[in-house]
This record gives C-alpha cells, sequence and structure tokens, in this order.
C-alpha cells in the first residue's frame, strides 16, 4: 500500500523538511521528484470544469501567471521552513520586495526602513513609493527607540533585513514586532541573509518574512527567484498582486530552486561553521582592521544573535589594514573566491562595496553609508575551509 502523502510535520527536523516538504501533492506519474511543468497556461476538460473551478469547487491551476504547480511546491517548501500558513514565489527578490510595498501600502502610507539595506530597495523607496506618495523614514538599524520615534498615525510597515547588508547588524524581531505592533504597523523581515535555517522571524513576531531566493535557499548561484511567507491573509494578497504586477518565476527556475532547497540545511551548516572559523581567523590577523561577524563577541549585535539565530550565516564584512589600492591587491590575489555581487551560494564570492553596489555614488554619500574604500563582504561557499584560510592568507600577503 502506498504511503499517505503527509508532509513530514513540523515536528521533523529542518533537515528532513528541506528535502520533503512541499512535494508529495502531485502523483499523477509517481515521479519521486516534483516535475517542471513546463507550460504557460492550463486546459479546462469542458466548460463545466472551468465553472467548478470559477466557483472554487475544484483546485487546480488557471494561466501560468497565476500558478504553476512546481512553484506550488516550492511555495509550501518555504511555508514548512519559515513555519506559515502561506508563501508566495516570485521572479527576484526585488520583485518580492516592490509588488509586497505595492500591494500593502496605501497611497499616502508610511514605510519605516533600515539605513544598511539592500541598495535597491532604497532606491525602490526614493524613485517609485514617492510618486506614490508614499513617505519613507530610513532609521539606524538594531535600535528600537529610533523605531518607535519613527511610527506616525500613517505608518504601516516596518520593512528591515536581519542580519544587514553588509554590516550584518541583527535586528530584535520580537522588540520591534511589539513596538510595531502595539501602534497598528505590521513587521516585514528580509531573512534573506539570515535563511530560515538559522531565524524563523514569524515565529517572533514578524507579519512577513522575505527572501532572494537567489541566495541561500537556492544556493547554487544558478537562478534569481524571491520569496515572502507568512499568514493567508496577507500573503493571498500578494498573490493577487504578482497576478497583476506579472513579475513570477518560470517552471524551470523553480525546479532548480526546489532541487536547491533540499540541501539547505546541510549548506546552512557548512555555511555557518565556514564563516566563523574564517571570521575568527580574520580577527587575529594583523592586517585586518575591524571583521563584522554577528558570531563574534565583538559585534555590536552578538548577544541578540545569540539569543535570536541558530547560526550566525555565511558573510563576513571586513576591512583590510589598506588603502583602496591595497584592498584591491588584496581581493585580486584571492584564488578561490570569485570577483562576484552576490551572496549565498556554494562558491565563495568576494567584493569591495566600494567597486560594487557603490560605485556610482561619490565619496560623500559612500562614507554616509559607511561604505569605506577598504571594506570587503565574503560570501563563504562550502569549500574546505582550510583551503580558504590558506588562501586569504596568502592574498593578504599583497596588500
Ligand atoms: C538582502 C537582500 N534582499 C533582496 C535582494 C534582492 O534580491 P534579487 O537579487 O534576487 O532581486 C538582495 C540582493 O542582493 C539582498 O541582498
Amino acid at each position: 500500500m502506498a504511503k499517505d502523502t503527509t508532509r513530514p510535520g513540523r515536528a521533523a527536523g529542518t533537515s528532513t523538511r528541506s528535502v520533503h516538504g512541499g512535494e508529495r501533492e502531485h502523483r499523477e506519474s509517481d515521479a519521486l521528484t516534483t516535475p517542471i511543468y513546463q507550460t504557460s497556461t492550463f486546459w479546462f476538460r469542458n466548460s463545466e470544469e472551468l465553472r467548478a473551478y470559477q466557483e472554487g469547487r475544484l483546485r487546480r491551476d488557471e494561466y501560468g501567471r497565476y500558478g504553476n504547480p512546481t512553484w506550488r511546491a516550492v511555495e509550501r517548501k518555504l511555508a514548512d521552513l519559515e513555519g506559515a500558513e502561506d508563501a508566495v514565489l516570485f521572479a527576484s527578490g526585488m520583485c518580492a520586495a516592490t509588488t509586497t510595498f505595492l500591494a500593502l501600502l496605501p497611497r499616502g502610507g508610511h514605510l519605516i526602513v533600515t539605513s544598511d539595506c539592500y541598495r535597491r530597495t532604497r532606491q525602490f523607496c526614493d524613485e517609485y513609493l514617492v510618486k506614490l506618495g508614499v513617505e519613507v523614514t530610513v532609521i539606524e538599524p538594531a535600535n528600537p527607540a529610533k523605531l518607535a520615534e519613527a511610527i506616525r498615525e500613517e505608518t504601516v510597515l516596518f520593512f528591515t533585513e536581519s542580519p544587514t547588508n553588509p554590516y550584518l547588524r541583527v535586528i530584535d524581531v520580537a522588540e520591534a514586532a511589539e513596538i510595531a505592533h502595539a501602534r497598528g504597523v505590521r513587521v516585514v523581515i528580509d531573512n534573506t541573509f539570515a535563511s530560515p535555517v538559522n531565524h524563523n522571524p514569524l515565529a517572533d513576531g514578524a507579519d512577513l518574512v522575505l527572501h532572494s531566493a537567489t541566495k541561500y535557499l537556492g544556493g547554487h548561484n544558478d537562478l534569481l527567484a524571491g520569496a515572502v511567507a507568512g499568514s493567508e491573509e496577507l500573503v493571498s494578497k500578494l498573490r493577487a498582486a504578482v497576478g497583476v504586477l506579472g513579475g513570477v518565476t518560470d517552471p524551470h527556475s523553480a525546479y532548480l530552486l526546489l532541487r536547491g532547497m533540499k540541501t539547505l540545511d546541510l549548506r546552512m551548516r557548512q555555511h555557518n561553521a565556514s564563516a566563523r572559523r574564517i571570521a575568527e581567523w580574520l580577527e587575529g590577523h594583523p592586517r585586518i582592521r575591524r571583521v563584522f561577524y554577528p558570531g563574534l563577541p565583538s559585534h555590536p549585535d552578538h548577544p541578540v544573535a545569540r539569543r535570536q539565530m541558530r547560526g550566525f550565516g555565511g558573510v563576513v564584512t571586513f576591512e583590510v589594514d589598506a588603502d583602496l589600492e591595497g584592498t584591491i591587491r588584496f581581493v585580486d590575489a584571492c584564488r578561490i573566491p570569485y570577483l562576484a555581487p552576490s551572496l549565498g551560494g556554494v562558491e565563495s564570492l568576494i567584493e569591495m562595496p566600494v567597486l560594487m553596489s557603490y560605485w556610482d555614488k561619490t565619496p560623500e554619500e559612500r562614507l554616509a553609508f559607511g561604505i569605506t574604500d577598504s571594506l570587503v563582504r565574503l560570501s563563504v561557499g562550502i569549500e574546505d575551509v582550510g583551503d580558504l584560510i590558506a588562501d586569504l592568507e596568502q592574498a593578504l600577503e599583497a596588500v
């Protein structure tokens, strides 16, 4: 007898849920893996079937912009991993953020974001949300007093990454949610840097959790996708919005994401362990001025991170004790990490924010964002950590 199509359940471990969550709903062919439904539309046998679907008596897919079984499996898996009622997939992390803002912010509403934040998110606020009369207040991350101060009558959302980019500030989500909820404000946490393995913001009171699935969820630097998880009520609003705005994932990327997510727990354990070792090693190196990693006692949010997170993630930010050219010599001398934007994949990636994300800014603007000439962001992959340390060591000779 075939087993029931049960999910592993909330009691199962994260790795079991990474592998099995959301997968067993499609039994047509008894394929073990969820197929890639490479179709733009779905056909009805007759008008009665269409009518049953329209009246909600039949659950199925209709058109590729409203749903696809491959991406539904990803959505179920993510909801399972985040402890959410539902989740919705998008074409990219940016699309997840912009659709969430457009769906939830009314004309003339007020949004609070944190300063250490993915720069395109901030750009969307400055260049697009203003057109809707939405006002945006930027506050220092991890400062509850500033959050309380910034909330006003029209405030609808507080949006922040945790950890943030690139300084890896960790927001006390339970505290932020308490402050925000007391004033009727919803909290959206971009959990990209932590992944659901290291932190589940919904369990701490966040209303929605957002991911650039391009990063740890996909995990192989080979796809772009985004996702948001939360209550059925809020997620259904976002699902309706993406059906209109149109930023949906293609079925092939959804399959790659599903496949990547099966090893999420395994990969995160390696990212966490290697990054922590590298952060500790860098902190003791004479050519390193400062290391920012929430797993280090020297990080300002270490106590919150220890309380809130199960691991500290795979990104390490640091300042080389050198000027711009010396730091460039170090980065160029690295043989294992690729010089590339992004993070969260199996391959280590290294970049200098001054030359990558903040290239178009003036030196004064960069300093206002805290971006110095010697700042380096390393996304630690799953290579042997001894090899990575040896490589960084030889590269630091080039400074
Ligand atoms: C924290 C964070 N959120 C969102 C995004 C945007 O994601 P995507 O590149 O998938 O659009 C990024 C991209 O780097 C990010 O670092």
